[in-house]
């Protein structure tokens, strides 16, 4: 088996397997904002990416991106069902996200989770290079970094979080809480999106495993694990170049057209996830037409839900309420030819997005929880022509960093409301001076910074430095 000194591990690898229109197999880039932030860093580094390749049944044999190598791990029906569906996205998925939603304790799906992060673990083992970095990503592998310590403790091993880390009394009610904790201070360097976070993991250190712990460090069983924040970015020069093509700008203002070339337009681009805070969101939209604040006529709001985890209960669930809420809007408050709201529950090409984008006038990005939010981003990042506004969640990493944005509680439909109309009217001025201050933020902290800060910490001791300059 060919060898890497840099592996990465996520639950998903970025290659989604879509039937063509023929039935054949046609792969396309995965949906979601780790695949989006890694598949930028890896195609220009030699490396090897450990994933799941979306199906069930036998690994398909997967082409190279460039110099990344794709590594399949296989997951049965029953896996995918306890670990994925199950312990990862209805247990710490909900959990992590302050709850929104109600988590689910199945005694049986901690077994599978267990027996699928010891495959991931065995599987970037077996491609590691003696010495080699190897990097694991979010909640779904939070065991592998213990279990990897024990089969290759040779191994520089890193572990980030994407998602939120929650506060000790969510945590808490987590059953098997300290074995989760403790198989992911397996890792050398635990990176979150934040601060608070890694203020978490220490207080609860202390308190299930009586560890020494800081914000920066934790000593336990004799090693000391270093924890930190380094928010993910996006690929800011890819964003840029494909909103200034001629061709995208031309898209841009056919879709405006196409739309009934309205004075402002509205937009949000989700996964169909209930974190994202659809629904808060059409509740203020909605009001905001009954009241007459907005009208039709003269605005219109596009929303894009791709579909997500559909085979999930309360994925499905979300759905049908969306669509259900979508129609009575439009029902009520759309005209011939003039519906309210443009709802489109499909995925896009990454120039197709970065049009829509163009096109809005107010990007409204209102997640409940979120561990970053990679969409305010790419939104900022397109915006060359310094115009439009950014509405943000104050519960998205991504608003510790965009200050600049109309930051906003989206659990307060009537603030949601006023900032909604606030972002509407505002001056082209005071909007290109939020939008320059964002640009130069993001301009330095793009996703290429985002993995030198973290491979740096990992490595501080500078064992593969010349191995990680390809980064
Ligand atoms: P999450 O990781 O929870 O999905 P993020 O906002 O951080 O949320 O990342 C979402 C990523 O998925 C972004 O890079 C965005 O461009 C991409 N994305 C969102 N919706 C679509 C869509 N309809 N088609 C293609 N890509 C999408
Ligand atoms: O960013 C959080 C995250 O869970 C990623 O790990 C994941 O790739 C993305 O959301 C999309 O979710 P999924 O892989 O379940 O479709």
């Amino acid at each position: 088996m060919r060898q890497s000194s840099l592996v990465v591990i996520a639950n998903r690898l970025p290659l989604d397997d879509n039937a063509a229109p023929d039935g054949a197999c046609e792969w396309r880039r995965s949906p979601g904002g780790l695949a989006s932030a890694l598949h930028a860093i890896l195609e220009q580094a030699p490396a090897t990416w450990v994933g799941w390749a979306g199906g069930v049944g036998p690994a398909p044999a997967l082409p190279d991106i460039g110099t990344l190598r794709l590594q399949p791990v296989s997951l049965t029906e029953d896996e995918l069902r306890g670990y994925y569906e199950g312990f990862a996205n209805s247990t710490l998925w909900p959990l992590y996200h302050d709850a929104v939603q109600q988590p689910t304790f199945d005694r049986g799906w901690w077994e599978t989770y267990r027996t699928v992060n010891r495959r991931f673990a065995e599987a970037a083992a077996a491609v590691a290079e003696p010495g080699a970095a190897v990097w694991v990503q979010d909640y779904h592998l939070q065991l592998v970094p213990a279990m990897l310590r024990d089969l290759r403790p040779d191994l520089l091993i890193g572990f980030f979080m994407h998602v939120p880390f929650p506060p000790p009394e969510l945590y808490m009610q987590l059953p098997r809480r300290v074995e989760l904790l403790r198989g992911m201070l397996g890792a050398d360097l635990v990176g979150f999106q934040r601060e608070q976070a890694a203020h978490n993991v220490a207080q609860l250190a202390k308190k299930l495993l009586g560890a020494h712990a800081t914000d920066d460090a934790i000593t336990v069983g004799g090693r000391t694990v270093r924890t930190g924040a380094f928010p993910v970015s996006i690929d800011v020069a890819e964003m840029r170049a494909l909103a200034t093509r001629p061709d995208v700008v031309t898209q841009a203002g056919q879709l405006r057209h196409s739309l009934g070339a309205p004075k402002r337009v509205l937009l949000s681009v989700d996964r169909l996830d209930y974190t994202k805070g659809i629904e808060h969101r059409l509740t203020a939209y909605s009001e905001l037409l009954r009241d007459g604040f907005v009208k039709v006529r003269d605005t219109v709001m596009v929303q894009v839900a791709v579909p997500s985890r559909e085979r999930v209960e309360s994925y499905r669930d979300l759905r049908d309420r969306i669509e259900g809420e979508v129609g009575r809007i439009n029902g009520e408050y759309g005209r011939v030819g003039e519906p309210a709201i443009h709802y489109l529950n499909q995925p896009f090409a990454r120039s197709d997005l970065a049009a829509l984008y163009l096109t809005a006038d107010v990007m409204v990005v209102t997640p409940l929880r979120d561990g970053m939010n990679l969409v305010a981003k790419e939104f900022v990042a397109a915006r060359e022509d310094g115009a439009g506004a950014l509405v943000l969640s104050e519960f998205a990493g991504a608003a510790a960093e965009l200050e600049q944005a109309f930051l906003v509680n989206p659990h307060d439909v009537d603030g949601l409301k006023a900032t909604l109309l606030r972002a509407m009217e505002a001056d082209g001025e005071d909007l290109a001076a939020r939008m320059s201050s964002m640009r130069r933020h993001l301009t330095q902290h793009d996703i290429m910074a985002w993995a030198r800060a973290y491979l740096s910490a990992l490595d501080h001791s500078g064992r593969l430095a010349e191995r990680l300059t390809a980064l």
